[in-house]
């Protein structure tokens, strides 16, 4: 299990923490991996009644590494980032998550996927796919109108502006917004309340509440094709140039 993916056990729940602080927790393969493992053995055990995403560090996650992407691009068919996207999005056992600060891309999709987001009021989610050449993965671009309507979900996709806690709550992103450094004990709790419920009625009610996402994987699919090949292309390449260097990316020329 990679070092910057820590797993512990909390009572009844699991809890899976981004641990790579220096780069504000951007995931690489390694650590897609090992959350991947840590999701479905999770799954598997019952000794564990919820799974709970964290992180240290003031930055939930800055998303994908970068520069993993860029040495390592995930084509259309098996990846990290794809074992991972498919673990939770498989996943039985309820799925928790504990946010602050930013939650850019993958960062924000994986919380569509989660039964329960606590947001710290530092939190907010970037869906800033569009920003760095990208589009959205995870299913999002079908999750993300469903939840909050197709105009919002326009805006909030074409700009990549953060979505900040208590407009995430409105929306219905957010479960609850807590001060920060209050986002973990609220997980938890709510996990010691799911961990006193018929585990089977619990997967069942879960199941049944996400019968209306029916076409997630196909749309996962869709979406890595359009993913892949904009990976290779000119647009991502110059967001990356344009990060590293600490500039503003130039995408389109004017006259
Ligand atoms: N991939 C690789 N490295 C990243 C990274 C990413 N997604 N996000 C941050 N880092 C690295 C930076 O390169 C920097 O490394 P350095 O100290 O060696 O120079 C370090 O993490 C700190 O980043 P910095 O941008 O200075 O932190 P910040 O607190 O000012 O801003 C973010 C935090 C998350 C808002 C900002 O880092 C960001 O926008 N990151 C890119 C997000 C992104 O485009 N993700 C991909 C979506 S598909």
């Amino acid at each position: 299990m990679s070092e910057e993916i820590l797993t512990a056990h909390d009572g009844d729940a699991l809890i899976i923490t981004f641990n790579r602080p220096d780069k504000k927790n951007a995931i690489t393969g390694a650590m897609y991996t090992a959350m991947a493992e840590a999701v479905r053995s999770a799954d598997d055990d019952d000794a564990v009644a919820a799974i709970i995403f964290a992180s240290n560090g003031p930055v939930f996650t800055a998303g994908n590494d970068l520069q993993d992407f860029v040495a390592n691009p995930p084509g259309e068919g098996k990846s990290p980032v794809r074992e991972f996207l498919e673990a939770i999005s498989q996943a039985n056992k309820p799925l928790l998550s504990a946010i602050q600060g930013p939650a850019v891309g993958v960062g924000a999709t994986m919380q569509l996927h989660c039964d329960y987001v606590v947001a710290a009021r530092s939190a907010n989610l970037q869906f800033g796919f569009v920003k760095v050449g990208l589009v959205p993965e995870a299913a999002s671009s079908l999750l993300l109108p469903r939840i909050v309507g197709r105009l919002r979900a326009s805006e909030i996709m074409f700009t990549g502006d953060p979505v900040e806690a208590e407009e995430a709550h409105t929306l219905g992103l957010v479960s609850k917004v807590v001060d920060d450094g209050d986002e973990l004990e609220a997980a938890k709790a709510f996990a010691a309340r799911l961990a006193k419920m018929a585990p089977q009625a619990l997967a069942h009610t879960k199941a049944l509440l996400k019968s209306e996402t029916i076409g997630v994987p196909e749309r996962m699919a869709e979406e890595g094709t359009i993913f892949a090949a904009q990976l290779k292309g000119t647009e991502f390449m110059e967001a990356v140039g344009a990060f590293m260097q600490k500039r503003e990316p130039v995408f389109r020329k004017t006259a």
